[in-house]
């Protein structure tokens, strides 16, 4: 059987690969702290999940629009006047199969062959990937500890082509947490817009950013640059996972192009976890939601303060997301050696740089904090333990 060129270059995905040996470990009966993740341990809030109980009742479940329920739509453009007082017209909004399938849909419907896409060194693996399978040419722009491992618009200029097509940015990014300043982002996506390139901000993490001092939410990109195209999931703030749900939000003039898409590769996203979803927006849900958000800024401080009294040195730390991207170059051991070892001797599973990029991935590993603070103190009482040991 001939498997395709395009599915052969496909890289693992190295924070599931060492998931799947943490689970494999696991059911040998070993009690691991899996940190390799990014998946909250808190589940849908509770609304979500009594009103998904309750669509289990023998009705039929049909397919919805191709670009999600309309309710689910007007819900989310409402968040979004709500939460960062911005007007986003819900003819605009697409409702997918997690900002996954979002990713692919709008891959597909911007990237050409030899098209040159810039994205950041780290960043999130899967979005090269999607590029690549499309044809694309990835313009990795490696970044450094002083510019919060994200680009700056310094170096997107600097990497511009007459082959660029478009840029990708998370910001807060995985794996570092951290996020591009406003002033630096309204500049890139100047800079792309001047040129008829396409922007797409991945705001997966945006709600689980810090809020500034009084008190409000981060900027969504939409606040100063409309045309933007923005990703966003019910994974994450929702801690919706495996409901695989998400959005994107995108130009008027795109619409009808994804919708085309959606329908030939998905036809709809699952018709139970949108009707389910329409109780994140209550309020009772966002309240749960910013408890849980606050939870996790206790949980960073907690993984931060462990890390440092265990001697492995945060560059930067993070302002949102629940990831620590931390410098194992003092052990001695490349982080995917730290990665291994750790898993099979303190019995704790990470994610070696490996799997972001290049820059410094030979040297930094990312926890995952999406656990309980239990689990948490006792992975760090294992790391210390494991580097105890290194040092004997
Ligand atoms: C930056 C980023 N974008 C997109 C995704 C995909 O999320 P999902 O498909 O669960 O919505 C992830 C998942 O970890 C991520 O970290």
């Amino acid at each position: 059987m001939k498997i395709s060129e395009r599915a052969q270059s496909i890289s693992l995905f190295f924070a599931m690969e060492f998931g799947k040996r943490a689970a494999q470990l696991s059911q040998q009966g070993h009690h691991i702290i899996k940190l390799s993740l990014g998946e909250p341990d808190f589940g849908a809030p509770p609304e979500v999940i009594e009103a998904g109980k309750n669509l289990m009742d023998g009705r039929p479940l049909p397919y919805t629009s191709a670009l999600g329920l309309p309710e689910l739509r007007q819900k989310i453009s409402e968040f979004y006047q709500k939460t960062h007082g911005v007007y986003v017209d819900p003819a605009r909004i697409i409702v997918t199969a997690g900002a996954s399938a979002a990713l692919l849909l709008l891959t597909a419907a911007l990237v050409d062959a030899e098209d040159e896409v810039i994205v950041g060194d780290p960043s999130y693996p899967c979005n090269r990937q999607f590029l690549s399978s499309f044809g694309a040419k990835v313009k990795l722009v490696t970044t450094n500890a002083a510019s919060k491992y994200q680009v700056t618009a310094q170096s997107v200029k600097d990497n511009w082509s007459d082959k660029t097509t478009g840029l990708m940015i998370a910001t807060p990014s995985n794996p570092t947490g951290t996020s591009i300043p406003v002033a630096e982002l309204k500049q890139i996506c100047e800079w792309a817009r001047q040129r008829q390139a396409w922007r797409i901000i991945d705001e997966i993490y945006l709600n689980l950013a810090d809020h500034d001092e009084q008190g409000h939410a981060p900027q969504t990109v939409l606040a100063f640059d409309p045309e933007a195209i923005v990703i966003n999931s019910f994974s994450k703030y929702f801690g919706m996972t495996g409901w695989r749900l998400g959005w994107c939000v995108v130009p008027e003039s795109m619409v009808s192009i994804m919708e085309n898409l959606a329908q030939n590769y998905f036809i709809c996203p699952s018709t139970i976890a949108q009707h389910a979803a329409l109780a994140c927006f209550s309020d009772a849900s966002l309240a749960v939601c910013e408890q849980r958000r606050n939870i996790f800024l206790e949980r960073r401080q907690l993984v931060l303060e462990g890390l440092k009294r265990i001697g492995l040195f945060v560059p930067v730390e993070p302002n949102g997301a629940f990831y620590v991207y931390f410098d194992v170059s003092s052990t001695g051991l490349s982080s995917w050696e730290f990665c291994e070892r750790v898993l099979q001797e303190a019995h704790v599973a990470l994610t070696p740089g490996q799997d972001f990029g290049f820059c410094d991935a030979n040297t930094h590993v990312r926890l995952s904090y999406a656990a309980s603070a239990e689990e948490l103190k006792q992975a760090l009482q294992r790391l210390e333990t494991f580097m105890q040991s290194l040092s004997a």
